[in-house]
């Protein structure tokens, strides 16, 4: 099932706020309907988010009436402004709003300024739009398959995997980031069992990578987030594997809260920790976890979880949706361009060089520091 899909220049989209309960689907028709989507995380997952954000642009290209280029790309970048503000710490959002507004600019079709070339069509602008939206999913279900392939390696067969959150087909344009890894050494034969975390507050290692593990048959237990500590004590954890909203220059990761504290479990207790991302997750332009924005969500989630009250009305409330661990605390970073082990300045820079496509074809190359 395809959480995200452009047909008809609309954007259908699986509303995950109302699994495991309800398979619906939501119609966007404008960029505020994307925004408004994002921000009530029936659409969320970094590259996923990402792939709205950009067919968010494409729907912002075919509803703006502007009759020339310049108040077109105006238009374009009000809503890509839009865009980025409905979720500001997942950076594919800005990745792809940049990536689309860039080939925006540079359609063949629009006039350069003194070159006399061209007349500004808004179809074909449109048309560039579109397809770069449709260049991005795609790309990012194809390093999905590079990230499943090359993490699978570092899971041994009968393996105990901790993953918190959800980062498979339901957060992706693919099979996934971290779920991917996993359900790649399920497909090879090897016999994983995953410890999976609720998830607190918004639960989507409950509702949704439960429900993704099940179809896919992966043997799986769920358990409370507070449960972790006690697991790896007993040494019930092989290896932990997440995926990542933003990623420092320096490796520091920022993802769903509660990653950080299993880092800090998996370093105490001599675990792997494995944070599993494609390249368009790295901020080559935030030098380390200090420079992150967390944003903060709304009280509710924490005070209602599924709408039901756990706390007196009008308990203070903090609820930082991502933390970030240090670079130190992670064994490797898995990529679509290879892995870097440890993640560090040198070894991330180093990714930047592969090409799409060279890593898995190497049956494991590793940008080792
Ligand atoms: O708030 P969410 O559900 O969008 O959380 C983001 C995530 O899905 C996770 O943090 C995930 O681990 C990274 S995206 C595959």
């Amino acid at each position: 099932m395809k959480p995200v899909e452009w047909r008809d220049g609309v954007l259908r989209i699986l509303d995950q706020t109302r699994l495991p309960a309800e398979e619906r689907f939501m119609v966007l028709r404008t960029p505020e309907d994307v925004a408004g989507a994002i921000r009530a995380m029936a659409v969320r997952g970094a590259p996923l988010l990402g792939i709205t954000a950009a067919f968010g642009l494409a729907l912002a290209a075919n509803r703006s009436d502007a009759r020339s280029a310049k108040a077109w790309l105006r238009d374009l970048d009000r809503a890509g402004r839009l865009l980025v503000a409905s979720r500001p710490t997942a950076v594919n959002v800005a990745w792809a709003v940049d990536r689309v507004l860039g080939a925006a600019r540079s359609d063949d079709s629009a006039p350069t300024p003194g070159s006399g070339r061209g007349t500004w069509r808004v179809d074909d602008a449109r048309r560039a739009v579109a397809r770069e939206a449709q260049a991005i999913a795609s790309e990012d279900e194809t390093a999905c398959l590079a990230i499943a392939r090359l993490g699978a390696e570092l899971l041994p067969d009968r393996a105990n995997v901790l993953t918190h959150c959800n980062t498979g087909a339901l957060a992706t344009g693919g099979v996934g980031t971290a779920q991917g890894v996993i359900v790649a050494a399920h497909r090879s034969g090897k016999r994983i069992h995953v410890w999976v975390d609720e998830t607190r507050p918004v639960l989507q290692g409950a509702r949704l990578t439960a429900w993704e593990l099940r179809r896919e048959g992966v043997p799986m237990t769920l358990v409370a987030d507070t449960v972790a500590g006690s697991l790896m004590a007993k040494g019930s954890v092989d290896a932990v594997i997440v995926g990542a909203d933003r990623i420092a220059a320096n490796g520091d990761v920022a993802n769903k809260v509660g990653t950080y504290q299993l880092a800090v479990l998996a370093h105490h207790h001599g675990v792997p920790f494995y944070v599993a991302a494609p390249l368009s997750t790295v901020d080559f332009t935030c030098p380390s976890g200090l420079d992150i924005v967390v944003e903060e969500r709304d009280p509710e989630e924490v005070l209602r979880p599924s709408g039901i009250p756990i706390a007196p009305p009008g308990t203070p409330v903090a609820n930082p949706a991502f933390d970030v661990t240090p670079a130190g605390l992670i064994s490797a970073l898995i990529t679509d361009r290879g892995m870097a082990r440890p993640p560090d300045r040198a070894s991330i820079r180093r990714l930047r060089k592969v090409r799409p496509g060279e890593a898995a074809g190497s049956g494991g190359w590793e940008a080792a520091s």
